[in-house]
């Protein structure tokens, strides 16, 4: 199974991987969706849950994600068929769960790139929330503009994945990643500057407990697999990639640190603004795109055009290298059980993408009174996909190489035959197997108000 004749592609070197499947991981997750869920679910009380939720399943999961690629060197439906032939569907969740979460991230990617060009023109130059929050209100409630500007992004996403993986998108991974992470830095620092920004650092770090609801717990956990690109076999096909030598485990740490650091860094830069300036927590998705350029803003006109312009970029980048590891799952997927070639799977995707997200920027707009079970289009994907499809996926995958892949042979997989040093190796096993799966299983039960008095 390992011996197959196709010739696959893997990372070029190491720090590679590393910026490859952390650029996946960080994305429009850690800097637009994590600050205005964290506003939206009371502070410290989601970022608690959330953190608690990445320390015991980010790097377990992470770590079986990897294993089962590298392992089976195939797609995400191809890798569970390999080792089992019964299999093969969680992977395909995972292929459609890909789908699903690009119909809504590619319209943000849109508004990201749209707002690079606002910040150029100096039309977000502002403190004013009512100014900013109507200046972006404008743009995605209109029926065209963010389609048109989703439609370039995914433009953008094909150029790349068409390349393939080294030369596209692990080379784009290596210029972008640092990038982001300093201006993060700049970012950061200027934000806690701000007079009256102690009251959002407080909002942000502070754990309120009697916050801590059903909805609020299935909220965390779904972002942090969000965040993570989890349960859907996103880190399984990247992790086919791997060469044989690579340390899995040290991977399976840093890009959980990497990730969450930038989430973290994210919410130290929105919420203080947040309170800074009088917005609100609440704001929802709108929340990055309106307090970000206030900040920016108080450099002077000037600084603050350039810097809001670099950091628009550098968004729309970290999009960038997340979306494309979505579209990498259906495309691998394609080319391998499929025999599709690369550009046919690449273009017949996207095109099912861009009509999907047609409709999520529309109930924005002119499909706003379409809501199904209570929630918009936009909103119906990011809900299934984070707080449903995303652990359900992870807790088979968790059971999966818990009793299917089995303790030897996953134990061979992550230490590489037994040469990495892997002190809790019994104990990540243990947790595969019983721990959380009933974890997950017990955030579902709350989720569903079984725990509601
Ligand atoms: N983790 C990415 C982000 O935070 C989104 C993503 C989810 C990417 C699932 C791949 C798979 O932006």
């Amino acid at each position: 199974m390992k011996d197959n004749n196709v010739q696959r592609s893997q990372w070029g070197s190491k720090i590679g991987f590393i910026l490859a499947a952390g650029g996946s991981a960080v994305g429009l997750g850690n800097i637009w969706r994590f600050p205005y869920l964290a506003g939206e679910n009371g502070g410290g009380a989601f970022v608690l849950i959330y953190l608690i939720t990445v320390a015991i399943i980010g790097f377990t999961l992470m770590l079986a994600e990897f294993t089962i690629g590298r392992y089976s060197q195939s797609n995400a439906v191809g890798a569970f068929k390999n080792i089992d032939k019964r299999f093969g569907f969680i992977g395909f969740i995972g292929v459609i769960v890909a789908f699903l979460i690009m119909g809504f991230y590619m319209i943000v990617g849109g508004w990201s790139l749209a707002y690079i060009f606002k910040a150029i023109t100096g039309t977000i130059s502002s403190t004013d929330p009512n100014f900013l929050s109507n200046s972006f209100n404008e743009l995605v409630v209109n029926d065209f503009q963010p389609i048109f500007w989703g439609g370039i992004y995914i433009i953008l996403n094909i150029v790349i994945v068409s390349s393939g993986i080294n030369k596209g998108i692990e080379k784009a991974s290596k210029i972008l990643m640092p990038a982001l992470f300093v201006i993060m830095i700049i970012l950061t620092f200027k934000s806690l500057s701000l007079e009256g920004a102690m009251a959002g650092v407080e909002f942000f770090i502070k754990p309120n407990f009697s916050e801590i609801t059903p909805k609020v717990i299935l909220n965390a956990a779904g972002q942090a697999f969000f965040s993570l690109s989890l349960g859907m076999a996103c880190m399984v096909t990247y992790g086919s990639y791997l060469n044989k030598s690579e340390n899995l485990v040290k991977n399976a740490i840093i890009v959980p640190l990497l990730d969450t650091s930038v989430a973290i860094m994210a919410g130290f830069v929105i919420l203080p603004a947040v309170f800074a300036f009088g917005f609100t927590p609440e704001e929802g998705p709108s929340l990055a795109f309106v307090t970000i350029p206030a900040v920016f803003t108080t450099m002077g006109t000037n600084l603050g055009i350039i810097f809001s312009t670099l950091f628009f970029i550098l968004l729309t980048i970290a999009a960038i290298t997340s979306s494309i590891s979505l579209l990498e799952i259906p495309v691998a997927y394609l080319i391998e059980q499929r025999k599709w070639t690369r550009r046919k799977a690449v273009i017949i995707t996207s095109i099912i993408v861009f009509v999907m997200c047609i409709f999520s920027s529309l109930s924005k707009g002119s499909l706003s009174h379409v809501m199904i079970g209570g929630k918009s289009i936009f909103d119906l994907y990011g809900f299934l996909t984070s707080n449903i499809l995303q652990p359900f996926g992870g807790l088979m995958i968790c059971l999966f190489v818990g009793w299917i892949l089995g303790k030897k042979k996953a134990l061979n997989e992550a230490t590489n035959e037994g040469t990495v040093k892997f002190r809790l190796a019994n104990f990540w096993i243990f947790l595969l197997k019983y721990i959380i799966p009933v974890l997950i299983f017990l955030i579902f039960l709350s989720g569903l108000g079984v725990f509601n008095i």
